[in-house]
């Protein structure tokens, strides 16, 4: 069953800020690029890099692994750069009340 978590107020994610949510044995990170916020799987899928330690690019919205350095698209997960070839999960975002909040399951 999906369940619904509250991140923050949105007030407190602006563009260009990033966060760590931790949602049972699921570390997910949650970033606003450029107005758009989107979450996935903190943990790269080539050695486990922690990517809301990464870089964030707001103009094509990718994040850099701060481990290896592949860059990951936050809209799909997937990969744009090697080494990883694998996507990393993503996690549906809803805003409500002024409050981001990500489906889990
Ligand atoms: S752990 Fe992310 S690129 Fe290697």
């Amino acid at each position: 069953m999906p369940q619904i978590i509250e991140v923050c107020p949105v007030n407190d994610l602006p563009p260009g800020a990033m966060r760590l949510v931790e949602w049972e044995d699921l570390e997910i990170g949650v970033f606003n690029c450029a107005g758009n916020v989107y979450a996935i799987e903190d943990r790269c899928s080539h050695d486990d890099g922690p990517l809301v330690e990464g870089e964030l690019d707001q103009e094509t919205c990718t994040v850099e692994c701060p481990r290896h350095g592949s860059r990951f698209d936050l809209r799909t997960g997937k990969p744009v750069t090697l080494p990883a070839y694998v996507a990393v999960e993503t996690f549906p975002v809803i805003i409500e009340d002024l409050t981001i909040k990500l489906e889990v399951e």
